[in-house]
């Protein structure tokens, strides 16, 4: 399928991007598809700490609280009031349900309320389109990601590779066969006693550790571009029982920095053999784990090849990336009815 833009280039479309599918109450203005006027956050870490991990109730009341004062404030920020956003893009999946419907809710009730267009949007590619955007005030804007190009999103629910021929078109060349690589970070951090999110504690613990005090395994699955993390997991959860059992000091910062290492030496390695394979232009690296220094310094220094990682603020979930996306679907003539209901399930491709 071809795409046809219809917005010409010498007009300006502002899309409001609503972000609620997990435990993020996000909201961000976007201008063409890739300048950020706004982009507030409300995050519930704090909240679902002290259960060690996200609890699905809690994050949907937690939305139906800050959503629009969210909204209120992405538009103060970027100095608009309602009247002046030509289209709405809200998450419609996948995420918990209790929480998408209420970003949705929010976005029908504008979308009526003000007569502007709505249009869903799938999280996976939000978190792809993170890799276009830019703070308005930029002097020089990156320069925008160029097709074909392939992208690894790697996220706390998702790992998945998606060759991009042009906006908007994924192929799913490959995914993970159990856990996702932000999942793994999670349930580590659990065996290690490292707080929730995973991600953020087992980096720091690493930055004291060895990365080859543990060889553990990588599993490659060679012939294929699929993924696989739970026998990496049950590595790590082996070495804990044993010392446990035997009564030993568990080295968090050595089992962090291995896991951590192995994590991105699949990553990386298969990541780039397809980019080879499918001999694409440029590389997207978006999600939650795309904030993981060691990920990111194998992406932009141990290659030269040309690659597009967001900013940490937009690697998790945010109002940007939904807003990018949605301006893509806008300028290409997407338009949802009223009666949108939100997936919980919805594959990209
Ligand atoms: N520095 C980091 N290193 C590794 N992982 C990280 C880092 N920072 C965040 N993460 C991981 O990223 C995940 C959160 O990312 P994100 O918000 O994209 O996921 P999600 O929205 O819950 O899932 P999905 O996008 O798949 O629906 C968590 O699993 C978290 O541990
Ligand atoms: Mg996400």
């Amino acid at each position: 399928m071809t795409l046809r833009k219809i917005v010409q280039p010498q007009q300006t479309a502002r899309i409001l991007g609503i972000e609620t599918s997990c435990d993020e109450t996000a909201a961000s203005v976007i201008e063409n598809g890739r300048a950020i006027l706004s982009s507030v956050v409300a995050t519930q870490i704090e909240i679902h700490k002290k259960y060690g991990g996200v609890f699905p109730e809690v994050a949907s009341r937690q939305h139906i609280r800050t959503i629009y004062a969210v909204i209120e404030q992405a538009l103060q920020q970027a100095h608009l009031g309602i009247g002046d956003i030509d289209a709405i893009a809200v998450t419609r999946g996948p995420g918990l349900a209790g929480s998408l419907v209420v970003g949705m809710n929010a976005a029908k009730g504008l979308a009526l309320g003000h007569d502007i267009p709505l249009i869903g949007v799938n999280h996976l590619e939000g978190h792809i389109y993170s890799a276009w955007v830019y703070p308005a005030d930029t002097i020089e804007p990156p320069p925008e990601p160029q097709f074909p190009l392939l992208a690894l999103l790697v996220s706390g629910g998702h790992t998945e590779l998606n060759l991009m021929h042009d906006h908007l078109q994924y192929k799913r060349l490959g995914a993970t066969l159990d856990d996702a690589a932000g999942e793994a970070f999670d349930k580590v951090a659990r065996m290690l006693d490292l707080s929730y999110p995973g991600g953020p504690s087992i980096q720091s613990a690493a930055d004291e550790g060895d990365p080859t005090a543990f060889n553990f395994p990588r599993s490659r699955l060679d012939g294929t571009w699929d993924f696989s993390f739970s026998g990496l997991k049950t590595a790590v959860l082996r070495v804990v029982r044993k010392l446990e059992d035997s009564h030993r000091p568990i080295p968090v910062a050595n089992l962090a920095a291995s896991f951590q290492a192995a994590v991105v030496d699949v990553l990386f390695s298969k990541t780039m053999k397809a980019a080879k394979e499918f001999d694409v232009k440029e590389l997207v690296v978006a999600g939650g784990v795309s904030a993981n220094r060691v990920l990111r310094d194998a992406f932009l220094k141990q290659t030269d090849f040309p690659i597009h990682i967001p900013p940490l603020s937009l690697c998790t979930d945010n109002g940007a990336m939904i807003g990018a996306a949605g301006y893509y679907h806008f300028a290409f003539g997407h338009r949802d009815p009223l009666n949108l209901d939100v997936l919980p399930t919805w594959p990209l491709s």
